[in-house]
């Protein structure tokens, strides 16, 4: 089943922030003109993952680093970033998580 959450206002959106969903942290980047939007838990061990200039993920703990469609670059490893499903509907932004 997909759950939609609103998460803020459009105008208000600010990208270095990450936004409380459930028992996610969500955090949104540009592809283009496509807001999108991943876990800001990095798939290794959970540390704080922070979208660098729109092109990749770095993740502090251990140095993992992953491409913008969220797989690791820096080690062989099979993880992948988790993205989520972003509507904008009338200037809201919502996102969809499964559950
Ligand atoms: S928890 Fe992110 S690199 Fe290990």
């Amino acid at each position: 089943m997909n759950d939609k959450f609103f998460i803020i206002n459009e105008a208000q959106l600010d990208l270095k922030k990450k936004y409380k969903v459930h028992n996610n942290e969500i955090g949104f980047f540009f592809e283009g003109n496509n807001l999108k939007a991943f876990s800001s838990y990095c798939p290794h061990f959970g540390g704080p993952l922070e979208c660098v200039d729109n092109k990749e993920f770095h993740c502090h703990w251990h140095g993992y680093k992953f491409s913008n469609k969220g797989e690791c670059t820096s080690h062989k490893i099979k993880l992948n970033v988790v993205f989520f499903k972003v509507t904008i509907e009338e200037g809201r932004i919502y996102v969809w998580e499964n559950t």
